[in-house]
């Protein structure tokens, strides 16, 4: 299977790259240059004016996306072909979300989309009515407080959608997240909740993630001890492919929703482990956001290189990497409500393509995926910007851009827009010598204190960004959002020939683990360990045992 690297294109790409003029002459040779380089597609306006690429540069991408055979590759995924290789399983999250009319999705003899369309259907009949208080407790109360517990993509989207969309959650029991192991946001929850009105969800593939676990098995204790043993089915739903582990639990046998294998957990927001987030925005807004993503998917499908959005989006993020030598990527909202998003982007990015190996075992000549790190933007020009338009590290970036306030607070958005569209173009476009000069001498500051402030007071720019506007952070945008990040991913993983759907890095920390729990528990070393491990083991033990 061909990489980036095999084709002939990117042989052109690395030559095109020394010739590539500054952002700011870039601008100065194209008076239409936003026009060139800015797409309105599934409604959202992808700016990439201010990427430092030029026509040459973006042919040649085109040129490789052919030779690559993205669109075919693509076609693969959706029919449900295994291109997971190392886990011999089909890629099927653009099933969870074929929205308007049946039609068959035939994979090994079996009706993907009418399994999809019945499980859907009962999770949002179950979402509805725990939503409305037609579902009850054991206590026979409504519930007042739904905890998710779960980790990695079982968390992070759901967490990340229901913070975004929390203008639509009115009405709604308040949807809260449970991940981490050390069990304090459990135990900072549970000291306010009330046992009669709570409803955990646990999400988890697999069911033996060890954070999730942990959780849940404090949680029912919890429960346990307040309400009795009896109260635990109708205080526990879950999502997962493991119906015995769901047994051996507890949940309720009408409260559990199933899972399959052909869904990555990074890419399960649209399933079942969106439960949660359909608790709090309901069903019907939960399907639109599943429309928004078929929309996208629809465009990845079909519209040409140069208008298509993942790609574009995938192109930018492997010139940036390889041929600017960027190695990190900024994802930055300007909106609170997409707070949680960098940190939703960093699993998916982060887990799909953060690996050396091509899919066939040789090792990647090339760096893949760049860091994804990311703030509310606001929050990051007052803490990090600095570097950004100065620094020696030169970063990438994305910003997101609604244009309606997420919270009735046009006057306030309307700061946020200007903000952002100010950074934008201090990036791009920097401030060189002659004109801090200048502004220095309309100030009326002495030659020497100009020559001494200049060199501080130089912008470069030339820092590339991609500006994503729309109008308003609703459901079906936010399923578009996270269907281009997707597939921008899906690009970059056929260019950089790794295999976006597994995760064996994260095995051998787990392994690990297990053997060092008990270690923890009862304290002891032996010879074998390495010096540091004994020595944190040490400490945990003269700290405990001086407690
Ligand atoms: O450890 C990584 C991972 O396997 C992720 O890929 C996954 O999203 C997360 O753990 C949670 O897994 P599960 O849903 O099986 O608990």
């Amino acid at each position: 299977m061909p990489a980036g690297v095999d084709c002939p294109a990117w042989a052109q790409l690395s030559a095109a790259a020394p010739l590539l003029a500054s952002t700011r002459s870039l601008f100065a040779a194209d008076a239409e240059r936003f026009a060139h380089c800015s797409v309105r597609a599934a409604g959202l306006l992808f700016d990439y004016s201010r990427q430092r690429v030029d026509a040459p540069v973006l042919a040649a991408f085109s040129a490789l996306a052919g030779q690559l055979g993205v669109r075919e590759r693509a076609a693969a995924m959706f029919r449900g072909d295994a291109i997971n290789l190392t886990e011999g399983r089909a890629v099927l999250h653009t099933a969870l979300r074929r929205v308007g009319e049946p039609a068959p999705l035939m994979v090994g003899g079996v009706d993907i989309d009418a399994l999809v369309r019945a499980e859907r259907a009962r999770m949002l009949d179950f979402a509805e009515r725990v939503r409305t208080g037609l579902i009850r407790s054991s206590a026979g109360q409504a519930f007042t407080l739904v905890v998710n517990i779960g980790i990695g993509g079982s968390d992070l989207g759901p967490a990340m959608a229901v913070e975004a969309l929390r203008q639509y959650t009115q009405a709604a029991p308040r949807v809260a997240f449970v991940s981490n192991v050390d069990g304090c946001q459990l135990a900072d929850l549970l000291q306010e909740a009330d046992p009669a009105r709570t409803l955990f969800v646990i999400c988890s593939k697999t069911f033996t993630t060890l954070e999730t676990r942990s959780n849940a098995l404090v949680a029912r204790a919890w429960l346990q001890s307040r309400l009795g043993p009896a109260a635990v089915p109708q205080h526990f739903a879950a999502v997962s492919t493991n119906q015995k582990a769901m047994d051996e639990f507890g949940v309720h046998a009408d409260y559990r929703f199933a899972m399959w294998d052909w869904v990555g957990g990074r890419y399960s927001l649209c399933s079942s482990i969106g439960v949660a987030l359909a608790i709090a925005i309901g069903a019907a807004q939960f399907e639109a956001l599943l429309g928004g993503a078929a929309e996208m998917d629809q465009h990845f499908q079909s519209a040409p290189w140069a208008q298509n959005l993942p790609v574009l989006a995938a192109m930018l993020g492997v010139w940036n990497v390889n041929f600017l030598g960027l190695p990190t990527h900024a994802v930055l909202p300007y909106d609170q409500r997409l707070a949680r998003l960098p940190a939703y982007l960093q699993q998916l990015e982060m887990e799909s393509n953060g690996k050396s190996v091509r899919l066939d075992g040789r090792p990647a000549p090339v760096p893949t995926c760049p860091v994804i790190w990311g703030e509310p933007g606001s929050n990051a020009q007052h803490s990090f910007f600095q570097m950004l338009h100065q620094g020696s590290a030169r970063v990438a970036c994305d910003f997101l851009l609604p244009v309606i306030s997420s919270c009735d607070s046009q006057p306030q958005q309307e700061l946020a827009i200007a903000n952002a569209l100010a950074q934008a173009e201090a990036f791009a476009l920097g401030q060189d010598a002659a004109q801090v000069e200048a502004e220095l001498r309309r100030q009326g500051l002495a030659a020497a204190r100009i020559a001494e402030l200049l060199p501080h007071k130089v912008h470069p720019g030339s820092r590339p960004l991609t500006l994503i506007m729309f109008p308003r952070l609703d459901p079906p945008t936010l399923g578009r959002l996270l269907a281009l990040y997707e597939h921008k991913v899906f690009v970059q993983s056929l260019i950089w020939g790794v295999n976006a759907f597994d995760q064996w890095g994260v095995e051998l920390g787990k392994q690990l683990c297990k053997k060092i729990i008990p270690l923890v528990q009862h304290p002891q070393t032996t010879a074998t360990m390495s010096s540091s491990l004994r020595g944190a083991l040490d400490f945990v033990a003269s700290t405990l045992s001086s407690k």
